[in-house]
């Protein structure tokens, strides 16, 4: 467990009542003898802070919620390199046998939920094909991915573009579309942000989305339609699976086929995902390591923030708003993190040693952009276990400074909760880094 210091201490750190004292030699004595009072240093030195004007707002508009630093309870973190039977994980052998499948297991038995093991077909199809896209460039394939189970099916439509002239398969980002049709548009009559195709092309990426609707319906209609309709076994069970791990489950059928796709690099797919879509990247990449890289924008609680810091969205309000993400089992940890074997840092470890990208947005603190940070600094000990390389400072980086080390990256963008162009030039600038291509 790592500790966190008393209130008070923290309180007057972040009135900055203590700022004098915050030299590099009293920090470094904070470090040795408080062990966690580096979640005060990344909020009272340069780096990004709340400003208070987004906090006054946000919690006048919804005054039960915390979006106050000093009013974030005292908790422990699980330590991510301590095994449940409390033995130290020093390998990267034990980790990958012992503490990665234990951290799994929790994940699913008390977040996620279980995969059912109904057993199904997959089959695809390209029902749409134009190699002239986007004046040219690219060639644009739309791919019918069928999933039969038990005389029903469901159909999960790709759309893909690849650059023409690559000459060589292409690493590929797979966006999870949480936001619509609009969004995904393979006319490109509409280009959004969200989705910057153009732009992936013009780096030399392919462009792969799917509309998480097709493989499960965002709204609690009792599991009946989508994959859950296909593959639940009743009656549902604590640690049956959420719409998120059915979502994360889709992206991984959409990666069956970028596998077998000549034009594709199949192993170098990066995940990505924002906010809801965001908490679904980070699933997928701990459930089907073939994902190379795992990009989560904006994902907040029960993606990437610690769900112990209470700060903005808690685990009552998912389940309450949305019942349907998670499994029941999460129920039980509503006003109650403490008692959850695990936090979000875990959750961001699952992906080492592949590479894992978390941005945040500033006037986003209903997702705890400081919280997602704290998470992934948690993290990195098992990125480097397993030979990443990767340092994050103590202090949290300004607006706009991207944070790019080893196998981590990290930005938080000014601006509102969103994924937009500026996010994904970032994202292709640490794709770039990891891919060994030219910056
Ligand atoms: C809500 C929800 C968040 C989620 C977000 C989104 O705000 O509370 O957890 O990330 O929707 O998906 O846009």
């Amino acid at each position: 467990m790592i500790n966190f210091p008393a209130n008070k201490i923290r309180t007057a750190l972040l009135q900055r009542k203590l700022k004098v004292i915050l030299s590099k030699p009293f920090i470094g004595l904070l470090l040795t003898g408080w062990g966690f009072s580096h979640a005060l240093m990344a909020q009272s030195a340069d780096g990004w802070r709340a400003s208070s004007q987004t906090i006054e707002k946000l919690s006048k508009e919804k005054p039960e919620i915390n979006y106050y630093e000093e009013k974030v309870p005292p908790y422990n973190l699980p330590d991510v390199l301590t095994a449940v039977n409390r033995k130290k994980i020093t390998t990267a052998t034990r980790w990958m046998n012992l503490r990665r499948p234990e951290i799994l297991e929790l994940f699913r038995e008390n977040v996620h939920g279980r995969v059912p093991a109904t057993p199904y077909q997959t089959s695809f199809r390209v029902i749409n094909l134009d190699t002239t896209a986007i004046n040219g460039t690219a060639t644009f394939k739309q791919v019918a991915i069928t999933i039969i189970a038990e005389g029903q099916s469901l159909i999960i439509h790709l759309n893909l573009f690849t650059p023409n002239n690559a000459g060589q398969p292409v690493p590929t980002f797979l966006l999870i579309n949480n936001r619509g049709l609009a969004n995904m548009d393979q006319s490109r009559k509409v280009k959004s942000e969200f989705w910057p195709v153009e732009e992936g092309i013009a780096r030399g990426y392919g462009m792969a989305v799917f509309n998480n609707a097709d493989v499960d319906p965002d709204n609690f209609d009792e599991f009946k339609n989508g994959v859950h309709g296909l593959l639940d076994k009743l009656p549902r069970t604590g640690d049956a699976w959420g719409t998120i791990a059915a979502w994360a489950w889709g992206a991984s059928r959409c990666l069956d086929y970028l596998v077998t796709d000549r034009d594709i690099a199949g192993d170098k797919v990066a995940v990505v995902g924002h906010s809801r879509g965001g908490k679904t990247a980070l699933w997928a990449g701990a459930e089907d390591t073939r994902f190379a890289m795992v990009i989560s924008s904006c994902s907040g609680n029960l993606g990437s923030s610690i769900a112990r810091r209470h700060y903005g969205e808690t685990i009552r309000k998912t389940n309450a708003g949305f019942p349907h993400w998670f499994s029941s089992n999460l129920k039980k940890f509503n006003d109650n993190e403490n008692a959850l074997p695990v936090d979000m840092h875990m959750l961001l470890a699952l992906t080492a040693p592949r590479a894992l990208y978390i941005s945040c947005a500033g006037e986003d603190l209903w997702a705890d952009p400081y919280g997602s940070y704290l998470a992934l600094y948690h993290a990195v000990p098992v990125f480097n276990l397993l030979g990443a390389k990767s340092t994050i400072a103590i202090v949290m980086p300004s607006f706009n400074k991207q944070t790019l080390s080893g196998k981590v990256g990290f930005h938080i963008r000014d601006g509102i909760h969103n994924m937009v162009l500026e996010d994904w030039k970032k994202f292709m600038d640490f794709a770039d880094a990891i891919f060994g291509r030219k910056l």
